[in-house]
């Protein structure tokens, strides 16, 4: 029996195939490539460089593989991104998921796992925010993600599929261990971001308004360490297959850091400073958002390990380093 990790070679996903292999699971990666790295992939994963919403494909491999659970990273998540390419976001998240689920469906898959986000909820009227908070995405991104949250239910109401949809908070840092990081070429992440303009890969950095009203006029969120998550998708996995009911949660730690501090964050941990200005505000950004992490924690004993800025800010960086050696090479 074995996994169906799509988008395994991205940023989050290469993370959860190296979580899975440690743990002894046989790991297929499905992949397109297109913003992903087949040598971010864990060695011992099988890799299948392919579209999810390819149904042959997809049923093919679930059969010969052995599949009994997907694990559904691929798709585009760029907020300001969807904002200007909307129709891009609805094939790639929303089309392509609902042909994922039906062949999940068709093939007897019963156990699947959805990377969702915090972007469902928008600008969130209070902190921090739980489960049953009013959906309402601001972005085509948050938008496209919702609609699959929504197929998931509908399809296993229907036909029996038991689902985890977890909702990402902002993912950050890297493998502590090394062996995977966020690599995507130009990156619009804020920690990825201030890290190359520290080790500078970037010339300056720019804050995207600080008119917002927060303490110091800066976003906030809620970072939450890659690792934390991956491990928030094994407990997810075993609790679907010890039977557990569908589940809906969010991922995040309940606090939440300014831009402003996580800047000063990157310049304190790598001893470097470096010019930041202050631009206009970003299209799609809510002011705040910070997750209520109970439910995760009661429901599938989750745990996080990894709950400090400035570690997620140092695996970070050491990162950053190594893709800077490689890219060298
Ligand atoms: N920011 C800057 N300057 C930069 C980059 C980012 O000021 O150069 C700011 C943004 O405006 C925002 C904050 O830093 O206020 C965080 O921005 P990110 O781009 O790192 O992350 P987002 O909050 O936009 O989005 C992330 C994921 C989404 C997810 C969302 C949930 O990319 O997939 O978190 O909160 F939906």
């Amino acid at each position: 029996m074995s996994v169906l990790v799509t988008g395994g070679g991205g940023y989050i996903g290469s993370h959860m195939v190296w979580h899975l292999t440690d743990a002894g699971e046989e790991v297929v990666v499905l992949d397109d490539f297109s913003s992903g790295f087949e040598w971010a992939v864990a060695p011992e994963a099988r890799i299948v460089n392919g579209d999810c919403g390819d149904q042959a494909l997809v049923a093919r491999l679930i059969a010969e593989q052995g599949i009994e659970a997907i694990v559904h990273f691929a798709g585009s998540l760029l907020v300001g991104e969807s904002v200007a390419k909307p129709l891009a976001y609805y094939l790639n998240n929303t089309v392509k998921s609902r042909s994922l689920i039906e062949t999940a469906v068709t093939s007897g898959v019963k156990h699947f796992v959805f990377s969702s986000t915090a972007a469902v909820y928008g600008t969130p009227e209070s902190f921090p925010v739980s489960e049953d908070a009013p959906l309402r995405p601001e972005s085509p991104y948050g938008r496209s993600k919702l609609m699959t949250e929504m197929m998931l239910a509908d399809a296993s109401a229907a036909h029996g599929l038991r689902y985890a949809a977890l909702r990402y908070f902002n993912v950050a840092g890297a493998d502590p261990r090394g062996r995977t990081g966020e690599s995507t070429r130009d990156s619009t992440h804020l920690v990825k971001i201030a890290c190359e303009t520290a080790l500078g890969k970037r010339p300056g950095m720019a804050i995207f308004g600080d008119d917002y009203p927060t303490p110091d006029g800066t976003c906030i969120r809620d970072y939450i360490h890659v690792a934390d998550l991956a491990a928030a998708h094994g407990d997810a996995l075993r609790h679907l297959r010890a039977g557990g009911d569908s589940i809906i949660a969010n991922c995040g730690y309940g606090r939440g850091f300014s831009v402003r501090e996580v800047i000063d964050t990157v310049k304190r941990v790598s001893g470097r400073d470096f010019p930041v200005s202050v631009g206009p505000r970003r299209p799609g950004d809510p002011s705040a958002i910070v997750a209520s992490p109970a439910l995760i924690m009661d429901r599938l004993g989750w745990r996080p390990k990894y709950d400090n800025l400035d570690g997620i800010v140092e695996s970070a960086l050491r990162w950053e380093e190594a893709l800077s050696r490689r890219n060298h090479l």
